[in-house]
């Protein structure tokens, strides 16, 4: 479900046309939809009703300060997972109170930060990472709120770079060895235990992991529930979101059909509430993607069209720098012209940015209209693990980001500027040993 659609043959994000955004803005150009991102959220805060639940924004799918101050306003807590997340979460109207500070490296300096500023909890990975926040909770004089985070061996069946909760990977702390853990974490003086938590892995589009995660952890739940009062149970995120649905200029409304085939926050709850409305503990909830990702696309725009053997190249201004993920996992995101060009024959294109890398293609043997130098293409559904994932690779200017909130349109990252990429560096001051080439 989301706000992106053709009226009048060009498209747009609730009231706003695209092409009048990219002129306004430039490209490469990420526009965010405020209403789809309410709509998520409030949909999924529906679906969970019966239960005493929390719905934890996880932050790096997307922190853009104008996306985290919508959850701020929509009640949500924040899955965190550094320092910097924490902050913009802050400087966002977020509260750290309804904040849960994952990650399986976090520096001393960051736990001292969230400690200060009391974060719900920590979310545990290790017992060696238990000791560690001890002894700094020790030095603050504070006893830090945990949970640890309990990895169920369960298959995902998704990238294997997103799978998180298979016993070889290297998140979190073997079922076999949860209890001991707990028992270690309670004689700790300066710990209190808080909750427990997993996370399988992201783009999962079936809900029979979620549920084997939930079956083999309930009875620990139970348990700890028992000796350590444990209060809250975070089965972390990962709903996938449609990345393929056929998406034609013209089509009215590209989302119809498509919850279908989704896993939609109702057919999540109905799985998994009979199951974790017994536990009697608060359920924590840390979706991402399925917030945020339909709700965000990235506008670039043709610079060539290169033709070479049987092949046609559309070379676009947005690179693997503005959105890494196809040449990350190979993810499909749909291209679409923003203007309705059926009058055009179609043909079969690689669409690819300007970086030096044959891996810098969005979508390869695609079917497109014949596009113009100067046309604009949609990249859809990179709202989520877009603008967080960019980088300067190739010294390019981190790109613009734009929401639209119904007829509105607010610019919420301004583009960088050329001095921007060397913000910070300097030369060093030494005289040059370089041989000096001028003769005479
Ligand atoms: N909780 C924890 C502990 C996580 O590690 C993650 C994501 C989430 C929640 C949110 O998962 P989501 O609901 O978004 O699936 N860059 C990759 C995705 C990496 C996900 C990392 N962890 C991509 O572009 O597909």
């Amino acid at each position: 479900m989301h706000h992106f659609a053709f009226h009048k043959g060009s498209l747009c994000c609730e009231q706003q046309e695209l092409s009048y955004l990219s002129e306004r803005y430039g490209t490469p150009l990420y526009v965010y939809s405020a209403q789809t991102i309410r709509d998520n959220f409030q949909r999924l805060e529906a679906a969970s009703a019966p239960l005493d639940h929390l719905i934890c924004y996880a932050v790096k799918a997307n922190s853009n300060l104008a996306v985290l101050n919508l959850f701020a306003k929509l009640g949500s807590g924040f899955d965190i997972v550094s320092g910097g997340e924490l902050y913009r979460v802050l400087q966002a109207g977020g509260c750290a109170g309804r904040c849960t500070f994952a990650g399986i490296g976090k520096t001393q300096e960051e736990i001292d930060y969230a400690l200060k500023e009391s974060v719900h909890c920590f979310v545990v990975e290790s017992e060696a990472e238990l000791e560690i926040i001890n002894r700094i909770a020790g030095k603050l004089g504070r006893r830090a709120p945990i949970a640890l985070r309990i990895n169920p061996d369960v298959e995902a069946g998704t990238h294997s770079y997103i799978t998180t909760g298979k016993a070889h990977n290297k998140f979190g702390i073997d079922l076999g060895c949860a209890e001991e853990a707990y028992a270690y974490a309670a004689s700790l003086p300066h710990l209190f235990i808080r909750g427990i938590q997993t996370h399988i892995g992201s783009q999962i589009l079936d809900c029979r992991p979620f549920v084997e995660a939930v079956e083999k952890l309930s009875p620990l739940v139970v348990r700890l529930k028992e000796c350590y009062g444990v209060e809250s149970f975070s089965i972390g995120g990962g709903m996938g979101i449609v990345y393929q649905e056929a998406l034609e200029s013209g089509t009215p409304q590209w989302w119809e059909g498509a919850d279908a085939k989704l896993l939609t926050p109702e057919r999540y709850a109905a799985a998994l509430l009979p199951l974790l409305s017994s536990l009697g503990v608060k359920i924590l909830f840390e979706p991402g993607r399925s917030l945020v990702g339909n709700a965000g696309v990235l506008v670039t725009q043709v610079i060539q069209v290169k033709k070479k053997f049987t092949k046609r190249f559309v070379i676009v201004n947005a690179g693997m720098n503005d959105l890494i993920r196809p040449a990350l996992y190979e993810a499909p995101h749909q291209v679409v012209p923003l203007k309705h060009s059926s009058h055009l024959a179609a043909g079969t294109a690689d669409v690819v940015g300007p970086i030096c890398e044959s891996g810098d293609f969005f979508l390869q043997d695609t079917t497109l209209p014949n596009c113009q130098p100067g046309d604009y293409l949609a990249l859809m559904s990179a709202g989520a693990y877009g603008a967080v994932m960019s980088s300067r690779y190739n010294s390019r200017p981190l790109a613009a980001e734009v929401m639209v909130d119904n007829s509105r349109s607010f610019l919420v990252r301004e583009r960088e500027k050329l001095s921007d990429l060397i913000r910070g560096e300097h030369t060093i001051d030494t005289p040059s040993n370089a041989p000096h080439l001028e003769s005479g």
